[in-house]
């Protein structure tokens, strides 16, 4: 890897008249202040760190996961992976952003047990047909509903499809050590298995077996992706700002947040960052979103959706803050033709790369953007390319521990996520859920409410 591909810069000159001096240096003082909390790890959640050296500590031994992955490369033309939350979101965020989107080589890869949707799992049962399918079912506790009820199916299948022998030569689970219902089935039935650290938490899991082994399985470079991430955890380790971009895009999410600034649009202008879009709303919404604080972190992806969410962005409420994510480099461009006649009109921009166009839509949107009232940033990428992302997914990841931390709150917890659990297994009457169901059966013929009822 060439240490150019971790390179991530920011332009924030878009920001400056929102954010007076002194603004600034209070922001200045309360991230430096949180990047000793978490060098000293003694902050909120410090069980939780283990993240942070996960970069070096995977690239050490690699050989695991890349002899799983070169296996399943050879019994499958499918591989479906199941998991939900941070057990899948990394994984498919790296795959889309570096698998050519069509005609990609090696096995597909599809997702299951992210939802709770019948349908959805009878199509992809289906459009499999006669191909070779191999599984990867992630879940840190093994417990989570989503992928457990999914899993539950699927194994059936494979067993029906395969015999039981071969399913399970077909199963490669990533789960607990010791503890957890998918642990037990693993054990039992002799799967492949690869292991989720305890100190490390879901959202925070792409560097270990959970992303590696389906993102190796697809055909990426891990080794690359990991040394991209080992090269911004030493960028983060600064203490610059103008030469460290963490402590930059920290500064300027808390120094916007504490201006009223409470919601940040992702804006990236790639579609195949889609998903590193919903990496990162889980991984910032998660970590900060709790004691009724924390930036709402919504997503867009662009030009596309300046058709659509454009018009808020440029023209609602004035809540709002932008970080426009760009990549400089654009491999395999194409060049706009000259058409005789003009028919089109658009003969002004022959012997122009689309690469070009789409870096004056971003300047041309991030100048609107400012004059309708919203400060925005840019993050630039050197390209997209396995380091790159993997610098980009370790650049957020310290982000969001520093702005966690100068917000006042863990950002390495989640304890809001049970609420909805605990109702839906109330509802459906799993065992020991039996107060709460009656409670709930009680609210719902009280209010009348048509969905719960
Ligand atoms: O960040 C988190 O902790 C969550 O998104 C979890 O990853 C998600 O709920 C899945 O949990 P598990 O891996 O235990 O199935």
């Amino acid at each position: 890897m060439e240490l150019a591909d971790a390179r991530i810069r920011i332009d924030y000159a878009n920001t400056l008249g929102f954010i007076d001096t002194s603004a600034m240096e209070s922001a200045h003082q309360r991230i430096i202040n949180a990047q000793q909390l978490l060098a000293s790890r003694s902050g909120p959640g410090a069980d939780f760190l283990g993240w942070v050296d996960l970069p070096s500590q995977a690239r050490t031994d690699l050989s695991p996961i890349l002899e799983a992955a070169a296996r399943i490369r050879a019994q499958a033309d499918v591989l479906i992976v199941v998991g939900i939350g941070g057990s899948y979101l990394g994984a498919r965020a790296v795959i889309e952003a570096l698998r050519p989107p069509f005609a990609a080589e090696g096995p597909a890869v599809i997702y299951a047990g992210h939802h709770i949707d019948g349908a959805y799992l009878r199509s992809l049962m289906d459009s499999c047909g006669d191909h070779r399918v191999c599984i990867n079912v992630i879940s840190k506790s093994g417990t989570t509903t989503e992928p457990a009820l999914a899993f539950r199916v699927l194994r059936q299948w494979m067993e029906q499809r395969y015999g039981r022998e071969e399913a399970a030569r077909r199963t490669y689970a990533t789960t607990d050590a010791q503890r957890g219902a998918l642990r037990r089935v693993a054990d039992e039935e002799g799967y492949t298995t690869f292991v989720i650290p305890d100190d490390v938490g879901g959202r925070f899991s792409v560097i270990t077996p959970v992303g590696l082994l389906p993102i190796a399985a697809a055909g990426i470079d891990i080794g690359a992706f990991l040394d991209g991430a080992i090269a911004m955890r030493g960028i983060a380790a600064g203490t610059n700002p103008d030469s460290n971009p963490v402590l930059r895009y920290a500064m300027l999410r808390d120094a916007l947040y504490r201006q009223g600034k409470h919601i940040e649009v992702l804006a990236s202008f790639h579609p195949e960052l889609t998903v590193v879009s919903e990496w990162w709303k889980q991984l910032f919404g998660e970590s900060e979103g709790k004691d009724g604080k924390g930036i709402f972190p919504a997503a867009v992806t662009n030009t596309t959706d300046l058709h659509s969410m454009g018009q808020y962005i440029q023209d609602g409420e004035r809540r709002l803050f932008e970080t426009f994510l760009f990549a400089e480099r654009s491999a395999d461009d194409i060049v706009v033709p000259e058409v005789a006649g003009d028919t089109d009109g658009l003969n002004y921009l022959a012997g122009s790369g689309f690469a070009e166009v789409n870096a004056n839509a971003l300047r041309g949107t991030a100048l609107a953007h400012l004059d309708g009232g919203v400060p925005n940033a840019t993050i630039l990428l050197p390209g997209i390319n396995a380091a790159s992302i993997g610098a980009l997914l370790y650049f957020f990841e310290s982000t969001v521990a520093l702005c966690g931390y100068a917000l006042g709150v863990n950002p390495f917890d989640q304890p809001g996520v049970e609420a909805y659990k605990s109702n839906m297994f109330a509802l459906l009457g799993k065992p020991g859920n039996e107060a709460r169901r009656s409670e709930l059966l009680a609210q719902i013929s009280r209010d009348g409410n048509a969905v719960a009822g």
